[in-house]
């Protein structure tokens, strides 16, 4: 007889831990619980923190030859609908704490220097066809006032809001003198928030690596979103997330970000840079239709099938640009 678990989030996450590439889309006529959100917290990189290797490999900074101190983690899994379909190209940010409790956010210049020189501290990935992420970075360390806890960040195409959730570890916390450390997952001011029926997805079992033999760790976690993406579909309205890469700018000026899409005759386009600390929202960017030309539009409407490059000023610091196209006929005011 089929059962079906009463926690539903940890039976998908052993569906997706024994079976590798399956999806559920439209599986389930009932729907998933949306992941809970969490405050981002204080230490959410800023542009000048982080380093130029941002990819979703934290233990492993630039050339490096050494690796970041502590556990070697893995965090596998996928971003869903409430519906369990998988959403491809969602933004997935992980930050935390490196092995001694330290983050490499820094509102001085640069990072913090307290911060594990081999840690990057952040890292990002774009899910893949079947909603899929992976991050290998270290084991949170410990800081006062907090249970362990990695921070996440996922921006859904077509949405303009970064929404923040924490996960934590369905463990006793020790410090690295294997004391018991005073806040715990019952008592931290965060996941002791959560309702008790979603703490329990935020709280994750970890697990040796099989075949390792070296301490590594791995644990999967589906993140459920409550935003429904916008694909970037035509004729829909949607968006699309992009990279942009440098180009000399205007002799003497800064240097400019090319972004070059397909482009349909009559679609309005915008160009949105990363959200920031301060704000979580994604923000129009202006920007030129040439290399050299003035940068003085927000929007720019396609007179031609094709390809359209864009180029703005301001540097995408998490590496992603989002464009949104509306239909003609649309609203093309500032969404
Ligand atoms: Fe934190």
């Amino acid at each position: 007889m089929f059962h079906i678990p009463v926690d539903r989030r940890r039976f998908f996450k052993s569906m997706a831990a024994a079976s590798a590439g399956f999806t559920l889309s439209g599986y389930l006529a009932e729907a998933l619980t949306a992941t809970p959100s969490t405050t981002q917290g204080p230490y959410y990189p800023l542009a000048d923190d982080i380093p130029l290797d941002k990819d979703n490999d934290l233990v492993q900074l630039n050339d490096n030859l050494t690796s970041a101190a502590g556990v070697i983690t893995y965090v596998t899994g996928r971003v869903l609908d409430t519906n369990g379909n998988p959403i491809k190209n969602a933004l997935v940010e992980l930050w935390h704490a490196d092995r001694e409790g330290d983050y490499l956010y820094s509102n001085g210049v640069g990072r913090n220097s307290a911060c594990d020189a081999n840690f990057a501290g952040f890292g990002q990935m774009l899910t893949s066809s079947s909603g899929a992420f992976k991050f290998r970075t270290v084991k949170a360390g410990l800081y006062t006032g907090r249970t362990r806890h990695y921070h996440w960040g996922i921006t859904v195409p077509g949405r303009t809001t970064r929404f923040c959730t924490q996960t934590g570890w369905n463990e006793v916390a020790y410090n690295l003198t294997g004391q018991q450390w005073a806040t715990q997952n019952s008592n931290d001011n965060v996941f002791s928030t959560v309702p008790a029926g979603q703490r329990a997805g935020l709280l994750l079992d970890f697990a040796a690596v099989p075949g390792t033999t070296t301490g590594e760790v791995q644990a999967t976690w589906d993140f459920v979103s409550g935003y429904t993406p916008v694909e970037p579909t035509y004729p829909n309205t949607g968006s699309l997330t992009a990279a942009g890469n440098a180009v000399a700018g205007p002799v003497g000026g800064n240097p400019r970000y090319k972004i070059t899409i397909p482009t349909y005759i009559g679609y309005t386009y915008e160009i949105y840079g990363n959200p920031t600390f301060a704000d979580l929202e994604w923000r129009a960017l202006p920007f030129a239709m040439s290399q050299t030309g003035g940068i003085d539009r927000h929007k720019h409407t396609a007179t031609s099938e094709g390809t359209l490059s864009f180029y703005v000023e301001a540097k995408a610091t998490k590496g992603f640009y989002q464009i949104t196209f509306r239909p003609s006929g649309a609203n093309t005011g500032t969404p």
